[in-house]
């Protein structure tokens, strides 16, 4: 068992207590046993045992306060961006996921850039009963809403998915954007909320979690039933699901990506 994502958090917290009072303490002590000394309550040597001792505790006390890992190098920042990768339920085992995994990929999202600090990313974790009822629904606006000429193709095809690849997924995670319009336009809040799934992808893939971001069927995404089911406002948006499981590693192993060259892409203007 893993520990809490809100670990990290909490390890932060206590360290903004303890620091503070490290840095009075320690020469508070010292001039206390410095005075104690010149009054004559106690001789040179005990006070400079004193204070080793407070300081030694200190020193624990700091180290338990602080996070107990680092920020990434570059080459470990790098190849993570490199190796996420978007993994289909086709390729789940169909394994569930712990609670902590999923945890500790939405802190990750938190963290993502937003302008005037909206924060407008919006997650549901639909697992369990939630997962049937969320499948169930999809199905019932694709067949009321989709366009004739698309409706027999395409709910053949989500059938099909249903019966297979879905019962494999361990949870989907709606990708929400709570909007603030008269703080900033909808782009910049979906852009923020992308940073926020590019975080969850990438926590993802170094907990062990297979996924990728589908936009899903328009017709049940845009849907004010799905806007209700998913307790979001008819205004605000949900730009896709991140659907979540666990890869088999074999077949995880044979995906393989590839990109533009960096110099087709940017143009140097140093
Ligand atoms: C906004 C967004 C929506 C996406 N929607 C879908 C989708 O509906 N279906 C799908 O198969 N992949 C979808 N993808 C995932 C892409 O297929 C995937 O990123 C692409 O194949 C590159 O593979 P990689 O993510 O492993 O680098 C989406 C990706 C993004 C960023």
């Amino acid at each position: 068992m893993a520990p809490s994502a809100a670990s990290a958090d909490s390890s932060s917290r206590a360290s903004a207590v303890v620091a503070p009072l490290l840095s009075i303490g320690g020469p508070l002590s010292a001039l206390a046993a410095a005075l104690a000394v010149v009054n004559g309550y106690i001789t040179t040597p005990t006070a400079l045992l004193i204070v080793a001792l407070l300081g030694a505790a200190a020193y624990a006390l700091r180290a338990l306060a602080e996070p107990a890992v680092g920020l990434p190098s570059w080459q470990q920042a790098v190849q993570l961006a490199r190796g996420r990768r978007s993994i289909f339920p086709r390729d789940f085992t169909g394994a569930k996921l712990e609670r902590w995994q999923i945890e500790t990929m939405l802190e990750a999202a938190r963290w993502a850039p937003t302008h005037k600090k909206t924060e407008p990313w919006r997650f549901v974790v639909l697992g369990g009963d939630a997962k049937a009822q969320f499948e169930a629904l999809t199905m019932r606006l694709c067949r009321e809403r989709l366009p004739p000429e698309k409706a027999e193709a395409t709910l053949t095809k989500l059938e099909r998915k249903a019966g297979k690849d879905w019962k494999n997924v361990a949870c989907y995670i709606a990708i929400c954007v709570k909007r603030s319009p008269d703080k900033l336009p909808e782009w910049e809040e979906v852009a923020a909320v992308s940073c926020a799934v590019q975080n969850l992808s990438l926590v993802a893939t170094s907990v062990g979690v297979a996924g990728y971001w589908t936009s899903w069927q328009e017709a049940a995404r845009t849907a004010p039933e799905m806007h209700e089911f998913l307790g979001i406002g008819p205004d605000d948006l949900c730009i896709g699901y991140f659907v979540a499981g666990v890869a088999d590693p074999e077949r995880a192993a044979s995906y393989k990506a590839s990109r533009q060259p960096l110099d087709s892409v940017v143009e140097w203007r140093l």
